[in-house]
């Protein structure tokens, strides 16, 4: 038996929290989150900003009532709602007793890899544009994840960066390489876990890895696909075009990346490369919002979403990917929302510390 209310009472008393996949069981504080249940419980949940803006803590309602505190249509659409899918830190207890399964766990293990908390460390870090690096990371046990999804990681015994900091894995899993991992981190002048990572050479630094997490992912639909990428969205979106290449797929494909300057586009040669090995059609198509008067690019000017404004109507059939920062995203499912079928609408909205941390404190 399990209900969800989006108003009314919470029980008033404490109660417990079981999360599927895990021995431990939580006390539920009257008025306090599943999410910080599980925190203070000691279970592993894979969370962010705490605040209902990254959507990292979507787990699914297995047996309870519960009330949500905020709108999570953000990233929980009408359907996944009705399937039972929440956001723990904007989800308070109203039963006694509530269930809930994190994906990837649980009874979502056929599917979907199950997160590991492991040791790594720092293999090799290199410069793809003079703010983005690669980031590859030893591994000291295999981990299995889908291309689309988050890991965490914290830098162990240095202040300030034992808070997680979620990044997409930036490429296909490599069944040959199970003990390896990269992702694309953009500096965030100020950021402590960026600002410690371009400040100096790290290789060899011990990090914790958690993951994989989160539901981003390639969805099999007849259809080509529109893929968007603003900043480092880019690093699910070449995941899950590297995918689909090792799957065969031969659907269209239209990427548009979103970048300031020439000099921020990155991993043109990773996109040369997909483009090259791609079945099916594939344009690519780079917009720059600041390119300099005078520089020498010919190519398309703007901001991703005037792009996608004069071209939504033309791609009402295609199942649509969108990755970046917030105000990116939003603008883009305006636009693309009254053109595409929402179930055909992906997106994955990345969130550095500082904007979690307004966003926390908006909400406190
Ligand atoms: Fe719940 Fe970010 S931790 S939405």
């Amino acid at each position: 038996m399990k209900a969800i209310s989006f108003g009314g009472r919470t029980s008033g008393r404490a109660g417990t929290l079981h999360v599927l996949g895990s021995d431990r069981a939580a006390r539920i504080e009257a008025g306090e989150t599943l999410l910080s249940a599980a925190v203070r419980g000691n279970i592993s949940f894979p969370h962010m900003c705490n605040a209902g803006e990254c959507g990292t803590c979507k787990c699914r309602l297995i047996r309870g009532h519960i009330r949500l505190k905020s709108d999570i249509s953000r990233h929980v659409a009408p359907e996944e709602l009705s399937a039972g899918f929440v956001l723990a830190c904007q989800s308070l207890a109203v039963s006694e007793d509530v269930a809930v399964e994190v994906p990837g766990t649980g009874r979502g293990r056929s599917t979907r890899p199950a997160p590991v908390q492991i040791d790594a460390s720092v293999a090799r870090v290199t410069p793809l544009s003079p703010s983005v690096l690669a980031l590859e990371v030893d591994l000291t046990a295999e981990v299995d994840y889908v291309a689309g999804q988050v890991a965490q990681l914290t830098v162990p015994g240095v202040p300030g960066l034992d808070k997680p900091r979620c990044y997409s894995f930036a490429e296909a899993p490599d069944r040959a390489s199970p003990r390896r991992a990269l992702f694309h981190v953009r500096h965030v002048p100020g950021g402590a876990f960026t600002d410690w990572l371009f400040g100096a050479d790290r290789t060899g630094a011990r990090l914790c890895f958690s993951g994989p997490h989160g539901t981003f992912r390639y969805h099999e639909a007849d259809r080509p696909l529109l893929c968007v990428a603003g900043g480092t969205g880019l690093s699910p979106i070449k995941a899950i075009l590297e995918q689909g290449i090792s799957d065969g797929l031969a659907r269209d494909v239209t990427l548009v990346v979103g970048a300031r300057t020439r000099q921020d586009l990155y991993a043109l040669d990773a996109i040369a490369s997909i483009k090259k090995r791609w079945r099916g059609r594939f344009v690519f198509v780079p917009v720059l919002s600041q390119e300099p008067e005078g520089s020498s690019w010919t190519g398309r000017k703007g901001h991703v979403t005037d792009y996608l404004r004069g071209v939504a109507a033309g791609h009402a059939d295609c199942a649509a990917y969108v990755c970046g920062p917030p105000g990116m995203i939003d603008a883009a499912l305006d636009v693309l929302r009254g053109e595409i079928p929402p179930k055909h609408l992906h997106h994955d909205r990345f969130l550095d510390r500082g904007s979690v941390a307004g966003a926390a404190s908006a909400v406190a």
